[in-house]
């Protein structure tokens, strides 16, 4: 019977500097490789309406955003007509391909554009785009209509990734 090389699992190492160090950059590494991929897609809705219905408020939030985030290659700011939240303008969702979803609403247009630009930057180095209630702005916080976790995490307790 040939012997076999392996390490017996059930041996525990003592923790040293050398193997916090692997730690490290395991973690590392298996962080970077769950943020999500780019780009970012910022969808801002322009058929929004002003709560009271009296101007169409959409336009000047997708341009707003639009402006503040810039050029990009790794964020998409798209014009979409209607997330379906029609009652609490203006709304806007951040996905990507393999992140999570986040669809907001009440979004002023300055305090909203703020906002968002700072999430997408947590958002694009987060676990799965799931950006830490500690970094999301107050008006996002109280914005918050929908979050979908992406189709790559789908545990059996449905459970948030950590
Ligand atoms: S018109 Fe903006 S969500 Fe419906």
């Amino acid at each position: 019977m040939a012997l076999s090389r392996r390490r017996d699992p059930t041996k525990l190492v003592a923790p040293g500097p050398s193997c916090e160090l692997v730690m490290d950059r395991e973690n590392a590494e298996a962080a970077r490789g769950n943020v999500p991929s780019t780009p970012t897609v910022v969808s801002v809705c322009i058929t929004c309406k002003a709560a009271d219905g009296s101007a169409v408020i959409g336009p000047d939030m997708f341009e707003s955003v639009k402006a503040a985030i810039g050029p990009s290659d790794h964020v998409q700011v798209r014009p979409v007509q209607c997330l379906s939240v029609c009652k609490r303008p203006a709304t806007v969702a951040v996905t990507s391909a393999d992140g999570y979803t986040f669809l907001f609403g009440d979004l002023q247009t300055e305090s909203g554009t703020a906002a968002l630009v700072s999430f997408v930057k947590s958002y694009q180095s987060s676990n799965y785009g799931l950006v830490p209630w500690r970094e999301r702005a107050d008006v996002l916080r109280k914005g918050m209509v929908a979050r979908v976790p992406p189709m790559r995490w789908s545990p059996h307790d449905g459970s948030a990734p950590k």
